[in-house]
Order: structure tokens, then sequence, then C-alpha cells
């Protein structure tokens, strides 16, 4: 891998981020969070893409100073194409579109759901990258997919969500419990404290390798609706079980159609990327695997779960190396297949 040194954005939801990268060693990796959805209980695409304007500068300049690096040593600016929110994508690409004109260096774009997949190949990671082709369950507050990697830019959704994203289901359900968006983390948390067997919720029955998450959500609902009848507290004596037997159901729900994925294929190499993956549950389903099933198994370090921006420079640089640049006339896109 080359040694240049490559800047990536990321702004295609509401995580303003910019890191440095040099081969595929982040030198800095810095992301400003936009608290202000947290009132609303999700993302308003206007707040987020004001906020993207406030954030992109200054986060820009602290991932130049954390790697001690000046502009002029910058090869490439790599950028978040989309998919995402249009109005949050365009700060984040007019921002490096004009960086790039005025440093007059290439302008690469990225794919941000190939980003989640790729960041595995950061040098730290993974102790080693996943061998080609691999499985990678995408769970993300946007998406849910097995991906067939069958190399870097050579990728095939094999399965993904009919309706709601796995991540999008832990919020929404959160949010029933009356959680603080975004409700993943908090689930997981409030779940180590609680008895995953308590409660049982309908599962989907699909028959490929497609997933559906409203149903859950609808179950929930309607289970909650009922007990609150009979008690008003139910939620808040519960909190701990409810979030522990919700949880099991959607890392059941992701893992039995990866694990079924992975027979039909027979690959034994199987990653996760994306925000869920953060998710303690899917994490120890996966280490459960590496034993019953003899999977090698690639969790990407927490940093490089969520939305950030290293996945985007890492995926600039293997499109450096190859030489494929983007014209600076180029516009966002709030759709962009894999
Ligand atoms: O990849 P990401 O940062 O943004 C998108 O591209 O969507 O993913 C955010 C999603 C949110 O739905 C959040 O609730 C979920 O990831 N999430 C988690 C956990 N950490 C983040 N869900 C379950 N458990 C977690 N520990
Ligand atoms: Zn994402």
């Amino acid at each position: 891998m080359s040694d240049s040194i490559i800047l990536g954005i990321e702004s295609s939801c509401d995580d303003t981020s910019a890191a440095i990268i040099k081969g595929n060693a982040i030198l800095s990796n810095i992301a400003a969070n936009q608290a202000i959805h947290k009132e609303y209980g999700g993302v308003v695409p206007e707040l987020a893409s004001r906020a993207h304007q406030q954030n992109i500068i200054p986060v820009v300049e602290k991932s130049l100073l954390k790697a001690n690096i000046q502009q002029n040593a910058i090869s490439a600016i790599g950028f978040t194409r989309g998919p995402g929110l249009l109005g949050s994508l365009l700060v984040g690409t007019s921002f490096a579109k004009s960086l790039a004109m005025s440093l007059d260096v290439p302008l690469i774009e990225v794919n941000h759901l190939q980003a989640h997949i790729l960041a595995h190949f950061i040098e730290d990671a993974n102790p080693m990258p996943p061998k080609f082709p691999f499985l990678c369950l995408t769970v993300s507050g946007g998406h849910t997919m097995i991906v067939l990697v069958k190399d870097y830019f050579d990728m095939e959704i094999i399965g993904k969500t009919i309706d709601d994203a796995a991540g999008e289901a832990f919020d929404k359900i959160g949010k029933i419990f009356d959680l603080d968006y975004p409700a993943g983390p908090i689930i997981d948390r409030l779940a180590k404290e609680g008895n995953p067997d308590a409660f049982k919720f309908n599962k989907p029955r699909l028959e490929n390798y497609d997933y559906s998450f409203s149903g859950i959500k609808t179950s929930v609902l309607y289970f909650i609706q009922k007990e609150v009848k009979k008690d008003p507290d139910f939620i808040k004596n519960n909190l701990n079980d409810l979030c522990a037997s919700v949880q099991k159901s959607i890392i059941e729900i992701l893992m039995n159609k990866l694990e079924k994925a992975a027979l039909d294929l027979n690959i034994k190499e199987v990653a996760i990327a994306g925000g869920v993956s953060a998710n303690s549950a899917l994490r120890k389903a996966m280490q459960d695997n590496h034993e019953k099933l003899d999977w090698n198994i690639y969790i990407p370090k927490f940093e490089y779960t969520t939305d950030n921006a290293a996945m985007i420079a890492m995926v600039a640089q293997l499109k450096f190396e190859r030489g494929e640049f983007t014209d600076l006339r180029t516009t966002a896109t709030a759709k962009y297949d894999l």
C-alpha cells in the first residue's frame, strides 16, 4: 500500500468527521456529534445540515493538528458522496471540492456503505484483515444487509431489510420505552442487568436472506400498551428485562440469516460493520460462532463502527492507488448503490 497522506471527510448523517490516513494507518479521526437531535427523538435533516456547516472547519483543522500534518502534505481528499441525507452530504461534498481545488489535489468520492465494510482494512481495525471472499453483516441506523465481499470494490448484496433497519428498530423500540435517541447503545447497556428470556416477541418468517424489523416493533408496542393498562409503571419496573429481551430477539434475527448465508455459501470469513456492530450481544454471538462454527470473525474497533471519517479515508486510499479520481463538477447523492 502506498504511503500517501489522505484527508477523509464524512457528513452523511449527524456526525461531522475528518480523518487523516497514511498508508492504512489512521493518524487522526475526529468527530463532532450533534446533541441537538436528542430533543426531537431522531435526526432532523435541516438541523443536521446546519450543524455540519458549523462543525466542518474546526473538525478538519483538529484532524490536521492531531495528525501533526500540514495541508500541503495531503495527496488527495476523500469525501462521502452518498448515501445519506442530501443536505448533510452537500456540506461535506462542497467543502471537499473547494479544498481539493485550492490545494490542487485529486478529489475522491466514497460510498458510505462500502466504507463501513472496508473499515476492516484499517491497520488497527483488526489483528488481521479479512480474506476475500467474506460475508459482511452491515447494520446501522439506515441499513441492514448481508454483503458478499468478493474483492475491495466487488461487492454483492445478498440480503437486506424490506422495511426498518436493525438500528432503527433499536431506536424506535427505545422510543416506546421512553429512552433517549439513539436508543441502541442505551438498550445495550440496560440489557446487561436484564433477563433476555423474560419476554418473547414475534420473529419474521422470510424465505431468503432478507430481513424485516417492523413486526417486532409492532409486537413490542402492542405488548407494552396491553401491560401498561394493567400496571402504569410496567416499563419502569421491567426496563432491564424488556431491553434484554428485545436485544436478544433483534440479534437472533440478524444472526439466523447470517448463519444461513455462511452455510449456504460455505464461507467462514465473517465480518460485521456499521453502528449496530458496537452491540455487545452481537459481538458475543459472533464470538460464539467463532468457537461453535469455526468462523474467522472480524469485529471492527469501536471507533470504526459508528459513522467516522477514518473509514472514508481508507476507501479513498484504496481508490487513490487505483487512480480512481472524481471530477470536481461532482455533486452529492442521497441514493448510491454498492
Ligand atoms: O452507522 P451509524 O453510526 O449511522 C448510520 O449510518 O445509521 O449507526 C447508528 C445506529 C443507531 O441506530 C444506533 O442506535 C445504533 O447504530 N447503535 C447501536 C449500538 N451503538 C449504536 N445499536 C445497538 N447497540 C449498540 N451498542
Ligand atoms: Zn453509517
